[in-house]
């Protein structure tokens, strides 16, 4: 069974993804991780962010055991994510790497923002998550002030804003709901009970 998930940042599809991934024993793969590893590999090298053919490279070299990384977390990393994210080259290449990751015998729970549109428009259930601007900048400052990290949520807000902007108008693979996608808007629910809807909307779809 593959699951695709995609939503903007903060919407609660990465705490989604991976209970539903133990749930139903399936791999998990957070593929916002991918781009921002390629974003932290260009700039512990100097490399400009534009530089297309570097980026390129520096995708298909990355290392999967560098992703849970938690320098990867940071607002600045997450801003040059987005930008190496609208490359082409940087996509195919990291493209190429989640589908193989999707093709594992028995399946995965795979997130991000164009898994059920590009990556795998196959997908047995698509969900996608969202979440009102403030409750997502909310969410995302008390997790960076728990993390250490010195920034206020105006900050936040402003970063999300723009980030979601960014992913939503790009030429390339923008952030929108494939057309046979469920929508699952996590505003008003907790964990447990967005992971008990979409548990709910999978099992629907399973039928
Ligand atoms: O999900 P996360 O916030 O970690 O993603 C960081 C950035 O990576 C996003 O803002 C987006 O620009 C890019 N991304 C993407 N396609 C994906 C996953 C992430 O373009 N499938």
């Amino acid at each position: 069974m593959i699951i695709a998930m995609d939503g903007p940042a903060a919407s609660g599809k990465g705490t989604l993804a991976k209970q539903l991934a133990k749930h139903y024993g399936l791999g998990h793969l957070d593929t916002g991780a991918l781009y921002r590893a390629v974003a932290r590999d260009m700039i512990a090298s100097g490399t400009a962010l534009d530089d297309e053919g570097a980026a390129a490279q520096t995708a298909r070299d990355i290392d999967p055991e560098t992703l849970d990384d938690p320098g990867l977390r940071t607002p600045r990393i997450a801003e040059a994510a987005a930008l190496v994210a609208r490359l082409k080259g940087v996509r195919k290449a990291l493209v190429d790497y989640q589908r193989a990751f999707a093709a594992r015998p028995g399946g995965a729970v795979i997130e991000g923002r164009d898994i059920g549109t590009v990556v795998c428009p196959g997908a047995d259930v698509k969900l996608f998550v969202e979440a009102s601007t403030q409750v997502r900048a909310q969410r995302r400052h008390k997790e960076l002030t728990e993390a250490g990290h010195d920034i206020t949520f105006e900050e936040i807000h402003a970063q999300i804003s723009a980030r979601d902007a960014r992913d939503r108008t790009r030429a390339i693979s923008p952030l929108v709901p494939a057309e046979d996608a469920h929508l699952l808007d996590t505003s008003d629910l907790g964990i447990e009970a967005a992971f008990k809807v979409a548990v709910k909307l999978i099992g629907t779809a399973m039928r």
